[in-house]
């Protein structure tokens, strides 16, 4: 079962709202937004074109969590970002924040390639089964729990191509 928790126009707006807090903060500097492979990468399209800063894009692929609604808690880089990030101003762009696990490794990791400025962006945050204390710099939308599917999140793969964002209940 599906139930409804962020509509197409709330989205845009949420995006725009985060577009323009980005802009805000770094001027008419150059940008590289990291989109985590796969759930971010509609919410990444998005992002980019409400931002009038030179940009650019790079993918980086962690695998955290298999086909299951829990995090396994294993944490590995798959696909590395392409870009010298060295002096850059790099955005993390993240669907959700669960425990935290997955983007504290992720920061710790791209930290290490020396960037000038490293912010996050997550779209959701959902804060009942956080384990880490990871500072997040944009948010789109906070809730409590509830596993979410749709905008490029999946559930086993499935639901990524629903326009808005919804909560998955029995899904087995
Ligand atoms: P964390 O490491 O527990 O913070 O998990 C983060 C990752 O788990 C996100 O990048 C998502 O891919 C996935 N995830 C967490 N919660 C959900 C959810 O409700 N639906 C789908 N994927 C989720
Ligand atoms: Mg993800």
């Amino acid at each position: 079962m599906l139930i409804p928790l962020l509509g197409k126009e709330e989205i845009e707006k949420i995006v725009k709202r985060l577009a323009s807090e980005i802009e805000r903060d770094f001027g008419d500097e150059e940008i590289v937004f990291i989109c985590l492979l796969k759930g971010s990468f509609v919410f990444t399209s998005d992002l980019i074109r409400n931002i009038r800063n030179p940009c650019k894009v790079d993918f980086l692929r962690v695998s955290s969590y298999g086909d299951r609604m829990s995090s396994s808690g294993e944490i590995a880089i798959s696909k590395d970002v392409e870009f010298d990030l060295k002096g850059k101003n790099v955005i993390v762009v993240e669907d959700i924040v669960d425990s935290g696990l997955t983007l504290s490794y992720v920061k710790d990791f791209l930290l290490k390639k020396e960037p000038k400025r490293l912010k996050i962006c997550t779209l959701l945050d959902k804060r009942a089964r956080r384990k880490v204390d990871l500072k997040c710099d944009y948010v789109g939308f906070s809730f409590e729990d509830g596993f979410v599917v749709g905008y490029g999140i999946d559930y086993a793969e499935k639901y990524r191509n629903l326009p808005g964002i919804y909560i998955l209940k029995d899904e087995e």
